[in-house]
């Protein structure tokens, strides 16, 4: 038996000199010393030793198992040396050379407005939701107020799913889901995906994003309501802005307006950007009507509520100057490396 060690021993020290790649030394490594390997099937025979000689081959197996270790992480490190070696060698290779920069990631234009809007509303005590994208036709048009033979259903073309549900066309489902699942008074934003069954140009697309407000209290009005708005916008857009009120119409508030903002580009003085008129249109808000206070299960007499639509697409092309809204969702690399947060 020890004589079979001492064998073995030779016999890997032997071939690992021979061994000169990474692949034949982990072969060697497991043919020696592995689970299955020489090592461990020799001492199977430990039995058939007699039992004096037992201790004096036990030391030696544990000799040879650690020359046998120390033989191959020395050969591993020789192979190491004489890879640098050849590298500096090399007449092509330049060791003063700056190492390759990795890629740093960086995050959608969108994703950095919304980052942004959360943290503003959750400084204001909002809770921050997240609703399906799936809706049900009942949450995304009866519920606010939008029956099926309601023309409104028209101002927002549907992708309908073969189940009878459908692509949320906006994020104002989720005032009530909100209202059925939160106790009032509170107030929410849910920012999202939504979806409209169009053509797309430089300024329409089928998918863009919103960001959804709910504030419900038990006297709400629309001087709160434009107060509200005010903070919003200037904490957004980092700047205090003019703002104006336009009556709008949405059958899910009562009174509802059109926000716009002054121009940021003329400073209300008429350009391009806004088609001369000096004002930009960015966002509808209102009081919540009856009819969803009711369909969330509030009391229409005890609670009362204002909610606005931010339509994020609009916002991030202000804030980047870009030209296309198809940018947005078109996921070119080149297109999103350009924005880092800061
Ligand atoms: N959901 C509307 C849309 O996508 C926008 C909207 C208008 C939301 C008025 C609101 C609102 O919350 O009060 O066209």
């Amino acid at each position: 038996m020890l004589e079979e060690l001492g064998k073995l021993h030779q016999e890997a020290l032997s071939e690992l000199s021979d061994a000169n790649d990474e692949d034949t030394i982990r072969d060697l490594e497991v043919k020696y010393l592995g689970k299955k390997g020489a090592l461990t099937a020799l001492m199977k025979g430990m039995g058939k030793v007699a039992p004096e000689l037992r201790p004096q081959v036990g030391q030696k197996a544990n000799e040879v198992r650690s020359a046998v270790r120390e033989r191959i992480d020395a050969r591993r490190a020789e192979l190491e040396a004489l890879e640098i070696q050849r590298l500096l060698d090399d007449p092509h290779f330049d060791a003063t050379l700056p190492a390759l920069k990795p890629k740093a990631g960086s995050l959608h234009p969108v994703t950095l407005i919304t980052e942004h809007i959360e943290d503003v509303f959750r400084a204001m005590g909002f809770y921050l939701l997240d609703y399906p994208e799936v809706e049900t036709e009942e949450y995304n048009f009866e519920g606010l107020n939008i029956p099926a033979t309601h023309p409104a259903r028209d101002m927002q073309d549907t992708f309908w799913l073969n189940d009878g549900n459908l692509l949320r066309t906006h994020t104002s489902p989720g005032q009530v889901r909100a209202m059925a699942e939160y106790a009032p008074p509170f107030r929410a934003i849910f920012p999202g995906r939504v979806f409209r069954y169009e053509s797309t140009d430089a300024s329409h697309e089928h998918t863009f994003h919103q960001v959804e407000g709910l504030m419900i209290e038990k006297e709400i009005s629309v001087a709160n309501l434009i107060a509200s708005m005010k903070t919003l916008i200037s904490e957004v857009l980092e700047r205090d802005v003019t703002i104006r009120l336009r009556p709008g119409y949405f059958p899910f508030v009562e009174p509802g307006f059109e926000l716009d903002i002054q121009c940021q580009v003329c400073q209300g003085k008429g350009c391009s950007v806004c088609k001369q008129s000096g004002w930009l249109e960015l966002l509808p808000c209102g009081i919540v009507h009856p009819n969803v206070l009711r369909f969330g299960g509030l009391d229409p007499e005890v609670w009362s509520g204002w909610a606005f639509g931010l339509g994020l697409s609009r916002l991030v092309m202000m804030k980047y100057q870009i030209e296309d809204i198809r940018h947005l969702m078109a996921g070119d690399i080149r297109f999103i490396s350009q924005f880092r947060k800061g």
